[in-house]
């Protein structure tokens, strides 16, 4: 075995450099706590990865006071509610008059733009490109990661390991299996999504019951629409053309209902999404911390995952600062069971909200989710629900 060639110290090394590995970086340097940062894939990789575009409004006020919100405010589009909708009816819920709270349309890619650009404004040390990373010693004080870096070995030694990497990262695995509980739920339907270049032809997100199955318009600026079909799990995506997925949307989002149309346009993107609720707990090993998709998975409707990995960064940020900066453990310590009361709210609405929206095969569960659907919509405790939900809890909920 050739020996590390290459030993460097820091803080806190965090495993992942999306949303979440990104952000808690910032925040850990506005409080003095240094970090490095190591990535499996390229910059231009993680930057282009295509997400969710929703921001609750805890998610904007954070980004705003962590000096993140200048281009969020500029060309983030700020909604009231949205339409939830089944065939002949379409009801606006507003939820800056529910509950005060409105949400905002911009991309996780723009999120990461930002934040990549702060971090290496501010000279931030990030490993892309890295191999063979693995974890170490996570349950002594002195925690370590180690991995390839342009064929050097490296090893990183720090007070603690975040581990932002995602489902697919090493960091969730790092926690033994006599330890770790496994919450799991697979959907029976997947989501096929499109990007379009077309002015979106509805002012906020549309959220649709049909006995086609669930159907879903959003957006991403005034020019680039996103939409969402529900498909059997397994669907190829070369099964549906492009005439056949504008067909099925127009059909399922009531084009021609009180007028209302769907504008069709070139479509620049298009996959499969499998649908999956996931969490692992603690969220906490020793010196390993999980934030973010590593600890957890959520369906996308209700567009909670990149707000879920956004608060626990807000929580493990000052945990860390007072762990490394003033050897306090207090929040360390309480780090999971804080986080994982959002996350399993998280994932109770997440669970609800889909399985309200999508179609089984069975006639009764229909019955069942359009009355559900009528009383959401119609009375104000259903209408409010579902917008504290959707516009989200406070950080520390
Ligand atoms: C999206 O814009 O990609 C999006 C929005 C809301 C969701 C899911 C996805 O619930």
């Amino acid at each position: 075995m050739t020996s590390p060639s290459h030993t460097l110290r820091t803080d806190v090394v965090i495993v992942g450099g999306g949303p979440a590995g990104m952000l808690l970086s910032h925040l850990l340097a506005a409080d003095g706590v240094e970090s490095i940062v190591v990535e499996a894939r390229s910059q231009e990789y993680v930057g282009a990865r295509v997400r969710a575009g929703i921001l609750e409004h805890s998610s904007v006020e954070l980004l705003r006071g962590a000096g993140l919100g200048e281009r969020l405010d500029r060309e983030g589009d700020e909604h009231r509610g949205i339409y939830l909708q089944w065939p002949d009816e379409r009801h606006h819920l507003d939820f800056v008059d529910l509950t005060g709270r409105s949400v905002w349309v911009y991309g996780q890619t723009e999120v990461q733009k930002d934040l990549v650009s702060a971090r290496s404004a501010a000279g931030q040390e990030v490993y892309y490109e890295c191999a063979d990373v693995a974890l170490h010693e996570v349950e002594s004080d002195r925690p370590a990661v180690t991995f390839t870096h342009e064929g050097r070995p490296v090893r990183i030694e720090a007070r603690a390991v975040a581990g932002c990497d995602g489902s697919f990262g090493p960091s969730r695995g790092a926690v033994p299996d006599a330890v770790r509980s496994i919450w799991e739920r697979v959907y029976p339907y997947s989501w096929l999504g499109i990007l379009a270049d077309v002015a979106p032809s509805t002012d906020e997100l549309i959220y649709a019951w049909h006995p086609d199955g669930f159907a879903m318009h959003s957006m991403r600026s005034a020019s680039v629409s996103r939409l969402y079909l529900q498909v059997p799990n397994g669907t190829p995506v070369e099964e549906w053309s492009d005439d056949r997925i504008w067909d099925a949307l127009a059909t399922r989002l009531g084009h021609g209902q009180d007028g209302w149309r769907l504008e069709p346009g070139p479509i620049t993107e298009k996959s499969v999404l499998p649908m999956r609720s996931y969490v692992q707990t603690p969220m906490r090993h020793g010196s390993l911390f999980l934030a973010g998709d590593s600890a957890h998975i959520v369906p996308p409707t209700g567009a909670k995952g990149l707000n879920l990995a956004i608060a626990d960064v807000a929580l493990l940020a000052p945990a860390l600062a007072d762990l490394v900066r003033r050897d306090d453990r207090m929040l360390a310590e309480a780090y999971s069971d804080t986080a994982l009361r959002r996350v399993w709210r998280c994932t109770h609405f997440s669970w609800w909200m889909t399985t309200m929206l999508h179609t089984s095969e069975d006639p009764f569960d229909a019955q069942l989710q359009l009355s559900q659907l009528r009383w959401v919509a119609s009375s104000e405790a259903g209408r409010t629900g579902l917008a504290e939900n959707y516009a989200g809890l406070p950080i520390g909920f």
